[in-house]
Order: C-alpha cells, then sequence, then structure tokens
C-alpha cells in the first residue's frame, strides 16, 4: 500500500453524511462503514482525529432562519453533534478501534472535557479522538471547530469529508458547465465566495497554513485516498 502522504490528519464528517441518502437521524450501515474506513487509516499509522457535525439532526442556522434565538439554535446543534459522536464511538469499537470522546462543552457524564493536552496524549497513545461540541461557541460551524482543533493538535491537514466530489467555481448542481478545481488558495477560495467553509474557518486555517482537502466520502475509499495524497477532489493549500 502507498505510504501515507500525512501523518496526522483531522477528518471533519458532516452530520449529513451520517444520515445516510436521507441526510437524517443516523444510519447504522453509513456509520459502520465510516467506523471501517477511520480504522483503515489509523491502521497506517496515521494520527487521526475527527470533528464531527450535527445537521443530521438539528442545523442552529436553519433553527435562527426560522426565528429562534441564533444562540439557542446553536446550542442545540452543538448538542446534535454531541449524539453524533456518541454513535461514532459506538461505531469505532465495535469494529475495535480505541477512541476517546472529547466535548467542548462540560457534560463530564456523558464524555471527557476537551483539554488539548490531553487530545494529544491520547493520540500519542494510538486512538482516534472524536471532537464534540462544536468549539462550545454560538455563532461558529463545525468548520470552525475543525480549523480550530487541527491547529491546535498540529494536524497537517484538514480532509473534508462531504457529499460533493471537490469545490466548483459555481453549483454543480445548477451549472452543468461548473468546472471543479484540483487544486485553489484559500485566499482565492475567500476572494471567490466559494462555499468551502465559512469565512471564519476558512480564515483560520489560511492563518495557520492548513491545507483542506475537499471530498466525496459516498465513494468507499475515498479517506484512504485522501491520506495517500491521490487526486481525488480538491485540495485548497496556501499556494
Ligand atoms: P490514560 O490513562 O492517559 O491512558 O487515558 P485514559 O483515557 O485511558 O484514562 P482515564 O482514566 O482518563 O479514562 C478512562 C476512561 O474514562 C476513558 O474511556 C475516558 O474516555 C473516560 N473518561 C475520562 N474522563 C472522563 C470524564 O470526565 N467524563 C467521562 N464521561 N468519561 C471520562
Amino acid at each position: 500500500m502507498t505510504h501515507p502522504k500525512y501523518q496526522s490528519v483531522l477528518i471533519k464528517v458532516s452530520g449529513e453524511m451520517l444520515g445516510g441518502a436521507e441526510g437524517t437521524g443516523v444510519n447504522p450501515d453509513t456509520l459502520r462503514r465510516f467506523a471501517t474506513e477511520i480504522k483503515a487509516v489509523r491502521g497506517l499509522g496515521v494520527r487521526t482525529s475527527v470533528v464531527i457535525g450535527g445537521g443530521n439532526i438539528f442545523r442552529g442556522i436553519r433553527g435562527a432562519a426560522e426565528g429562534m434565538d441564533r444562540a439557542s439554535a446553536d446550542y442545540m446543534g452543538m448538542l446534535a453533534t454531541v449524539i453524533n459522536g456518541i454513535a461514532l464511538q459506538d461505531a469505532l469499537e465495535r469494529v475495535e478501534c480505541e477512541t476517546r470522546l472529547l466535548t467542548a462543552i462540560g457534560m463530564s457524564e456523558i464524555c471527557e472535557p476537551y483539554i488539548r493536552r490531553r487530545a494529544i496524549r491520547h493520540q500519542d497513545k494510538g486512538r482516534v479522538v472524536i471532537f464534540v461540541a462544536g468549539t462550545g461557541n454560538p455563532y461558529f460551524t463545525t468548520d470552525t471547530a475543525a480549523a480550530l482543533r487541527a491547529a491546535e493538535i498540529g494536524a497537517e491537514v484538514i480532509l473534508k469529508a462531504t457529499k460533493v466530489d471537490g469545490i466548483y467555481d459555481k453549483d454543480p448542481c445548477k451549472h452543468d458547465d461548473a468546472v471543479r478545481f484540483d487544486r485553489i488558495t484559500h485566499l482565492d477560495a475567500l476572494a471567490r465566495g466559494l462555499k468551502v467553509m465559512d469565512a471564519t474557518a476558512l480564515s483560520l486555517c489560511m492563518d495557520n497554513q492548513l491545507p483542506i482537502v475537499v471530498f466525496d466520502l459516498n465513494v468507499e475509499g475515498n479517506i484512504a485516498r485522501a491520506v495517500r495524497g491521490e487526486p481525488i477532489g480538491t485540495v485548497v493549500a496556501p499556494r
């Protein structure tokens, strides 16, 4: 097997992906497949952590758009990520992959508090670390949590696992002539307003020279391909 390109990765999985084809709830088959793929990456000797979204259960921004107080809606969204994290931890341990679940919002009966040095220590011991509850603050997305945690623990790359196979110059669902980028800079993505991540997350990655690989998680084996550096999506990099 080809050597991994990265020795330390943070995988950002959108909550919607856990919902399988429907995009809602938690689909056990999908969860099992993700767990198997994440374990395979860990098996390559790569330090692996995961930030998980909560959109399959509740999306803060949508709640706010429907009239809810934004902070309350975001707290609901953060709690949704905890539910997904527990499900992913269970799935990973079923395939015998050791994990630790760390939360940004205190709930010590359920999972460990996020402590940076502890997260690093867990990784030293070969555990897959799952970060939940976003950054613990409203008005921030789980993409921003991914950028923040990746910078904090020294991950070399964010692997953004989504339902599309990269970043396009316009919405490929609406435009037949949409062109996919193989590579783009953070600055260019920001300037063009491309929906890679929200601007806060993208800026944080740019400031910390943190590359992002955007790829389609629906294709089996893609997480390992991304780790090996195969050209399967779009790379957002400083240059
Ligand atoms: P090392 O001792 O460094 O190897 O790490 P460890 O995680 O095995 O040790 P620890 O005694 O901290 O944790 C044992 C188990 O308890 C692990 O499954 C942890 O995830 C869990 N755990 C640790 N702290 C907390 C906490 O504050 N709340 C909850 N719910 N679980 C915790």
